[in-house]
Order: structure tokens, then sequence, then C-alpha cells
């Protein structure tokens, strides 16, 4: 017994594992919910044109400095920061990123109780006859009504909390391998179904047909938020997902693999929603509902819909399970290694009081919907502060720290795997995170508060 090393950490067991778990964070409601509808909001193509543009530019750049810094450090955010830069307040941008950790979490298990109602409708045919305006009817007043909701809520938060309990390579690993490729052929399955609709072409040439006269400054730093958010980059999930990233293993590929599969759903996401939301007559810009109401008006156009329909509200909510619980883990992480928890203790903890916010959240529309800020309800609120501001003010900070502070020698270090790799990206790397990903961050947030103009 006696090399039994008990602080060795948890870890992902191979390649492909770390893949399916990264991946697993990234693609989530992010892609199918948020993505369709904020591209829908903000007038198509021209706004998917940034999006892109955003992801390459500075998403990988940023998903692999957060890389570097978790498998340096071999710790939480906040602990990572303090290691890294010892005596320095770096710190405090791990701090950020639990505290925007407990504000994504609460809006974001909302939306994932309403797969759980979906779920249910599809089992008892619920969607059956109902045109799209009915479906839309149907979407808000289970949204306004108070018990509903909160049910799907807690009961979301509980499985949550129960695989992040059970730990890294028993719970969010297998999880993720299985169900991942599963939900992919569905979409496209979907896909399919949405472009050979009557009218379906409108659809395709709002998402991808460009009209930079939509473009305001808001829809540039939407578009940036978008991107972080979807990447899940910016407050530290993938600092502590890289902590248990084994030292073999190929940082860029797995940024890049990551990243270019997340890019790939969401687009198929965007495929599937357009061509039927022109086809149904639903208005792009309805908001957090367009995707729950556009879905189901699709599955009553298909052979086999009601299986399909089942099939795909359920994988939906593993795609939100494996975010939530990378979610849950900065949280948990940061409690265990710097509170001294233990992870059971510190899993109920965390997740009971992000409950106490998710259920205000779940409450946006119903009781709580008189309580806004700049006429937007607390969901709307926790969504926007948390995509828009903090994950793109958190990457600036990272990149930063990268570029400026930890330096090139440490992290070609870290991303050759002491030399072993060739990491001939690494130049361009470190040119993007010291100079472009930084200044195009400000550029967006200085241009977004109206400081400077173009
Ligand atoms: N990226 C996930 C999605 O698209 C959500 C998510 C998981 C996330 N972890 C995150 C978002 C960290 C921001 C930050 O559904």
């Amino acid at each position: 017994m006696a090399n039994i090393d008990f602080k060795k950490r948890d870890s992902f067991t191979s390649k492909y594992g770390v893949i399916a778990a990264a991946a697993g964070s990234a693609i989530g409601l992010g892609n199918i919910w948020r993505f369709p509808y904020v591209v829908g909001e903000n007038g198509g193509g021209a706004f998917l044109f940034i999006y892109l543009a955003f992801i390459f530019a500075i998403g990988i750049p940023v998903m692999l400095s957060e890389f570097t810094i978790g498998r340096s450090a071999q710790l939480n955010p906040y602990g990572a920061f303090k290691k890294l830069a010892p005596g320095k307040p770096w710190y405090l941008v791990g701090l950020m990123g639990v505290g925007a950790a407990f504000m994504i979490l609460a809006f974001y298990t909302a939306v994932a109780g309403w797969t759980f109602e979906y779920i249910y409708q599809s089992i008892i045919n619920g969607f059956e006859g109902k045109n799209s305006n009915e479906l839309g009817v149907m979407f808000d007043s289970f949204r306004e009504s108070s018990f509903r909701p909160i049910l799907w809520f807690a009961i979301f938060m509980f499985l949550t909390s129960w695989i992040v309990i059970s730990g890294i390579k028993n719970g969010i690993e297998k999880y993720a391998k299985i169900l991942m490729p599963l939900l992919l052929v569905l979409i496209i399955v979907l896909c399919v179904r949405s472009i050979t609709l009557p009218g379906a072409s409108a659809g395709l040439k709002f998402l991808f047909k460009p009209d930079f006269s939509k473009i305001t400054t808001n829809t540039v730093l939407q578009a940036l938020g978008q991107a972080f958010f979807s990447l899940s980059i910016g407050m530290g999930t993938l600092i502590t997902y890289g902590s248990y990233i084994s030292k073999k293993n190929n940082l860029g590929n797995t940024a890049v693999s990551v990243s270019l599969a997340d890019t790939f759903i969401a687009i198929l996401a965007g495929v599937a929603i357009f061509p039927a939301v022109f086809a149904f007559g639903i208005a792009p810009s309805a908001g957090e509902g367009l995707v729950y109401k556009t879905l189901p008006a699709i599955f009553q156009q298909m052979p086999g819909g009601y299986i399909f329909s089942l099939m795909f509200f359920i994988l939906l909510g593993v795609a939100a399970l494996t975010s939530t619980i990378s979610v849950l883990e900065v949280i948990v992480a940061y409690f265990v290694e710097e509170l001294g928890m233990v992870r059971k203790k510190a899993t109920i903890v965390a997740s009971l009081s992000v409950s106490v916010l998710g259920i205000l959240s779940v409450m946006s529309w119903g009781a709580l919907k008189n309580v806004t800020l700049f006429g937007e309800n607390i969901f709307e609120i926790l969504n926007y502060t948390s995509a828009n501001i903090l994950l793109p003010l958190g990457g600036l900070l990272i990149v930063a720290f990268i570029g400026w502070y930890y330096g090139g020698a440490k992290t070609k270090a870290e991303l050759s795997n002491n030399g072993t790799l060739k990491a001939k990206y690494f130049p361009v790397f470190i040119f993007i995170i010291k100079f472009i990903a930084p200044i195009a961050i400000a550029f967006v947030f200085l241009n977004s508060v109206g400081i400077i103009k173009f």
C-alpha cells in the first residue's frame, strides 16, 4: 500500500475521453437553444460571420490558454492563479470565474429544466395537432406557470450534483462518451427534415447571407459573448478540466477539435431551426422560446415524429447535463481545494446555493415577472451579464495572464509537453494572445459602452 499517492488528482483516462468531456462541456444548450435565438435576434448571416471570426481569432486561443493554466497548475481556477502567480492579484480572475459559474448555472439549469417539460410533453403527445401559434402559447404558459418549471429545475439540479459527486472518471467522462455522438445523428436528421420543408430556403438565406446593415455595436458584443458562452471559456471551466488532462495529451489538438465540434453543432442547430422558423411563419427574433416553439412544429411534420421528439429532448437534456456538470465542477473544485470541504458536502452546498438564484430565475416569467432592471427580468440579466460581460472580461484577463505574465517559455513547455511535441503554431498563438485577442476584446467592450465608435 506504500505507493498509493493520496494526493493524486482524479483525471480523464484517455485522449478521446478528454475531447468528449470538454466537447460535452462546450456543446449544450449554448449551441442548440442560445445560438439560434441570438442569431435570430441579431439579424442572421452577418452575426454568424462575426461569430465565426471570434471563435477562430479569439475563442480557440482563450481555450488553449485555459488548458495551459489548468494543466500547469493542476488546480481549480482560483488555486491555479494563486500557484502560478504567488502574491499577485491574478487569483481574482479565478474568483470572478467562480462567481460567473453561480450565475450561469442559475439560469442555464432553468432552461435545462425546460427540456424535461418537453420530454414529458413528448411522452403524453402534448404537441399533437397544435399549429405553431398554439405551440408558442403552450411554451409561454408553461414558462409562466408556478410549479412545473421549478420542479424540473430541482430535478435537473439534483442530477447534476449526483454526477459531480461521483467524480471525473465514473461520472462526467462516462456519460459524455456515449451520448454526444447520438445527439449529432439526431440533429442531422432534423436538418434534413427542416431544409426539405416548403419555404425552407428563406431560412437558409437568413442564416448564411450576411446583411451587414443589421449589425449594431451591441450585435458585435453579443457575438463575442455567444462565442465565449458556447466554447465554455472565460470563467475557468476549462482551467478546471485542463487540470484533469494528462501531461501526455496534446492541448493544441484538443482545443481545435473541441472548438470545431462545437461550432459545427451550432451551425447544424441553425440549419435545423431557421428553415422551419420561416416555413412555419415564426418570428426569428422570438427570443428564448424560439427553439422550444419551433422544434415541436418540425416533429409534427415528420414520420416517426413522436419517437424523434422524445429522443431529441432526452439528448438535449443530456447535452445540457454534460455542460451543467462542468460549470458546477468549477465551484466544487474551488470548495474542495480552497475551503477544504469533502467533495460530497461541497457539491451539496454549491448546488443548494445555486438553486436559490436559480429558482428566482425560473420565476422570471411568472411570479417575478415585474422584477426587472432596464426592462430585463432576472433570467435575462443573469444571461446577458454573464455571457456578454463576465466571460469576455475573464477571457481578456486569461490571455493577458498567459501573454504578459506567465510568459512564452513556460507556456511553450506546457503546450509542447516539455518539448516532446512540435507545437508549430506557437508563435502565432503567442502573438494572438499578447495582442490580437486582448485588443479585440477591449475594442468590442469600449465600442459597446460607447466610449469609442467605429
Ligand atoms: N458551453 C456550454 C453550452 O454551450 C455551457 C457552458 C458550460 C458554459 N460551461 C460553461 C458557458 C462555462 C460559459 C462558461 O451549452
